[in-house]
């Protein structure tokens, strides 16, 4: 077993840390205020090669492995996780479904502007009524010969508005249940798509979420992906990778929650000597420090199963799941151990603890990450 990284990930690693740690922490307190979408730093990004980072290089991507990803990922989540869900989404759940799934034409097309990062993509699964639940699609993608027509709504969509390109999961034979869900590439400005306003999140406040309502769209028959009625198959093997994407994203809320307390805890003093002194606060520190790097190693095996093309479907569930969980741990302990200063913007735990919420809820809830464990544990 081999715990080193090779040249080209630690370059990787430098690369996003030196980014997140120069540019996204400028403006980081102040988009979180405002919640304005960062289009600068996505188009940065998508310079450095980070947004298409796990795409062939045949296909206009970085060609890197998933660990580098994993890695990239933690930089760009210790700073700002508004910008990293935009960077996961696009990486995991677009670029990802169309390349493994899509045809030659389908990646000609959609995925060289998505993995060059000149266009953006957004990933529609969930429904007012279909969240956890995912087989329940109400949508429907009605076969119409040469095309599909599309009625229905979507929720809590990551780029709803800033993406140009949407992986849309919907209804096709709603007799067949979740073998009669299909999933499409569509085109952003079709004709009948409409958005919600941007939701006023909690957290990761600068990246744009919304609710998509399609009106009679039609979407080309060459749009969808895979066999019919292979959709929802197609869901579930993209949120597989997805997870890792988002348990890195909360390894890295965790680590930069971590570091600021750990700072904060060398210089303020309390009862004549500076905090990591107290025993109370080396043992909050102890335990944060060690369940982070426990975090650490699930995201990356998961990372690495997938690169080796082995199964990776539990491991990144008990990463999202454990990251996640670490996250929420970890952040509020930060604020905790900043005392008063922890709950002022000012000081970056209160907005980490913010963000660390929605790592337990999206691309599936903790409570379906144990869903999916348990059910793994009584199939072996
Ligand atoms: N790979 C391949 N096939 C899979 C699969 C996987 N990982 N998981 C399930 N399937 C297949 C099953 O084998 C089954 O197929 P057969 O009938 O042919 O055997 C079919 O899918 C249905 O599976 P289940 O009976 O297990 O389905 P279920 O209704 O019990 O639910 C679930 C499974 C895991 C709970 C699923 O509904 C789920 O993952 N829910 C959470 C959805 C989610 O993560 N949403 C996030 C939205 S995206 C988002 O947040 C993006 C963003 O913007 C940040």
């Amino acid at each position: 077993m081999n715990f080193e990284f090779t040249e080209e990930q630690v370059m990787i690693r430098q690369s996003a840390r030196d980014y997140a740690q120069r540019e996204l922490i400028k403006d980081v307190l102040e988009r979180d205020a405002t919640a304005e979408f960062p289009t600068h730093h996505v188009k940065a990004l998508a310079e450095l090669g980070f947004l298409g980072m796990l795409v062939d290089a045949k296909y206009d991507g970085g060609g890197m492995d998933t660990v580098s990803y994993v890695l990239a990922m933690e930089e760009i989540s210790k700073i700002d996780s508004s910008v990293s869900v935009i960077m996961s989404v696009n990486n995991s759940l677009v670029c990802y479904g169309i390349e493994a799934f899509g045809t030659e034409e389908q990646k000609q097309k959609w995925l060289k502007p998505l993995a060059r990062g000149e266009k953006i993509g957004a990933f529609l699964l969930s429904e007012p009524e279909a969240g956890s639940d995912a087989t329940s699609q109400r949508t429907t993608a009605i076969d119409k010969g040469d095309h599909y027509l599309v009625n229905g709504v979507k929720n809590w969509i990551t780029s709803g508005n800033s993406a140009s390109t949407y992986v849309l999961i919907a209804q096709t034979h709603a007799d067949k249940g979740h073998k009669g869900i299909n999933a499409f590439v569509v085109d952003r400005h079709s004709p009948g798509i409409t958005l919600g306003p941007h939701e006023d999140k909690m957290g990761m406040r600068s990246s744009d979420t919304h609710s998509v309502m399609f009106t009679d769209v039609i979407v080309p028959k060459e749009n969808r992906l895979g066999d019919d009625g292979f959709g929802f198959k197609f869901a579930m093997k993209t949120l597989e990778g997805g997870r890792i994407g988002i348990a890195a994203q909360a390894l890295g809320i965790a680590q930069g929650a971590f570091d600021r307390a750990l700072q904060y805890s060398k210089e303020r003093k309390t009862f004549g000597t500076e905090l990591i002194n107290h025993q109370s606060i080396a043992f909050k520190l102890a335990e944060m420090h060690t369940r982070i790097e426990a975090a650490r190693y699930f995201c990356l095996k998961s990372a690495w199963l997938k690169d080796q093309g082995k199964p990776y479907g539990t491991a990144s569930a008990m990463a999202k799941y454990w990251a996640a969980e670490t996250a929420m741990f970890v952040t509020t302990e930060a604020v905790q151990i900043h005392g008063g200063y922890g709950y002022v913007k000012e000081y970056h735990v209160e907005r980490l603890m913010r963000e660390a919420k929605l790592t337990q809820i999206y691309e599936g809830t903790s409570e379906i990450q144990l869903m999916i464990i348990s059910r793994a544990i009584g199939n072996e």
